[in-house]
């Protein structure tokens, strides 16, 4: 008797599309030993029906520019979507999990901003709602922390999410090039986009670093909630400053719980370049790859690494997601739900504790470091090390933090700023990790 196949409607041929229609036919024999049921592709909705496709494996006909008749179809078990955006996307896949269609998406933009619709509607629908893709492109990483660690208290997520502002800021570190320099090179070799303010502003990693705390901590994290800072003002003196320490510059994305000030527990998530020991586990992530390290109670600490994008590492998620899909229709069961239970409030970034390092360009004279140390206890800032450089014209302070509400260190430098002897603030950077 022959099984019924598991109906798939592809949302979007693009970079991803194209290597999910690829994976699917390549691995057809394998896919159906597994989940039990062949997968059966029976629509692709895209903008440009005359767009050239090289030799996809599929047939023309399938091709559809009517993306939301498509998911409406009642021949449609499970809609895929990689288009990308927040509308039309979100009205589509509202939509089809309303209907009890499973839906997998890598629609980290959609998730991050507006992911509590797409949750209401597959939990309305009983439906299945899949992103594996959507942070950190091929890694494992969304399954581990929805079901792996669920036994367990995830306390802090770092991660480097974004690969054109790793391979950026890695070429940086290796070749002293300035940022201009390093975005041309990541241009050159298809890593940067033509615009690439999403990633070197932090707004992709934000969308990310908001969807991993709201799976990591049990509760609904927007992009709007996560403090961003890109990575344009990173210099080639702040590279190298960084260096002289014993370090580098990433673009961290940042998430951790813990008590405030009150005592109450809560998150805060943020986005910004950070100096991290050469020692540190992710400060050997080079090129356009993506790393996040996972620190639980129990587990202790966690690394998942690998290629965070790309057509067909990305599509490698996406099949793992149908598989996963398409199993649980034919067993008659649903992937874990949303879970939001703590509703933990998010500290704002001034809340969070950090550590700073400043490089100030000094007067070289008696007084002028208590001067400066005297600015940090105003703002009761801990100082662990200060580093002088350079004589008289040439004076240099070079001060590392200990851990100290983000907003008096940011009050502590406007204060330097303002101080007479202080000739300019040369950099200031977060720090990560124990220097
Ligand atoms: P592309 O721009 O390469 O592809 C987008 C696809 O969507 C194209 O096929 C396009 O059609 C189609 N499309 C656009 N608008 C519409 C519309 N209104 N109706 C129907 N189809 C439409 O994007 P990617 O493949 O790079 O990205 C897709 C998703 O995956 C995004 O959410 C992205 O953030 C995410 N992602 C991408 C990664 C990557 O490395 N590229 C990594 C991780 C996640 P046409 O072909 O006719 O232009
Ligand atoms: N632009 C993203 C990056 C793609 O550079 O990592 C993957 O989401």
């Amino acid at each position: 008797m022959s099984v019924k196949p598991v109906r798939l409607a592809l949302l979007g041929c693009g970079t991803v599309g194209s290597e999910v229609v690829r994976l699917l036919h390549d691995q057809a024999g394998d896919l159906t030993a597994r989940i039990g049921a062949p997968l059966e592709i029976v629509g692709i909705a895209v903008r440009r029906l005359g767009r050239e496709r090289g030799d996809l494996p599929v047939d023309p006909a399938l091709f559809t520019t009517d993306a939301l008749g498509l998911v409406k179809r009642d021949d449609v078990d499970v809609v895929i979507e990689v288009v990308g955006g927040i509308e039309p996307a979100r009205s589509w896949l509202v939509e089809a999990l309303r209907a009890g269609k499973s839906v997998v998406t890598a629609n980290k933009a959609l998730l991050a901003e507006d992911g509590g619709s797409l949750h209401d509607a597959a939990a309305e629908g009983g439906a299945d709602l899949y992103y594996e893709a959507s942070v950190a492109g091929a890694i494992p990483l969304l399954r581990p922390l929805r079901e792996s660690l669920h036994g367990d208290r995830v306390t802090r997520v770092t991660g480097i999410v974004n690969g054109t502002t790793n391979f950026i800021l890695s070429s940086m570190d290796a070749t002293g090039a300035g940022f201009s320099e390093a975005l041309d090179e990541a241009t050159e070799l298809g890593y940067a986009e033509a615009d690439p303010t999403a990633d070197v502003e932090g707004f992709d990693a934000a969308a990310k670093a908001a969807i991993l705390a709201s799976l990591a901590f049990h509760t609904r994290v927007t992009a709007e909630d996560v403090f961003r800072e890109g990575m344009t003002g990173v210099t080639a003196g702040d590279m190298a400053s960084a260096q002289e320490m014993g370090c580098t510059i990433k673009l961290l994305c940042i998430a951790e719980r813990g008590p405030d000030e009150t005592g109450q527990e809560s998150v805060s998530v943020r986005v910004h370049p950070a100096m991290i020991p050469r020692s540190h586990p992710l400060a050997s992530v080079g090129d356009a790859f993506n790393a996040v390290f996972v620190e639980a109670d129990a587990a202790g600490q966690l690394m998942f690494y690998g290629r965070g994008a790309g057509g067909r590492p990305t599509a490698s998620a996406v099949l793992g997601d149908i598989v996963a899909a398409a199993r649980n229709r034919l067993a008659g069961t649903r992937a874990p739900s949303e879970s939001n239970y703590a509703h933990l409030p998010v500290r704002p970034i001034g809340a969070a504790v950090t550590r700073y390092h400043i490089n100030l360009d000094v007067d070289d004279r008696p007084g002028v470091l208590a001067a400066v140390a005297g600015v940090f206890a105003q703002h009761e800032v801990s100082i662990a090390t200060v580093r002088q450089s350079g004589r008289e014209e040439d004076a240099k302070l070079v001060i590392v933090t200990h851990g100290a509400p983000d907003a008096n260190l940011a009050a502590t430098v406007e204060s330097l700023s303002r101080l007479e002897i202080v000739r300019s603030i040369a950099s200031v950077l977060r720090v990560e990790g124990g220097v």
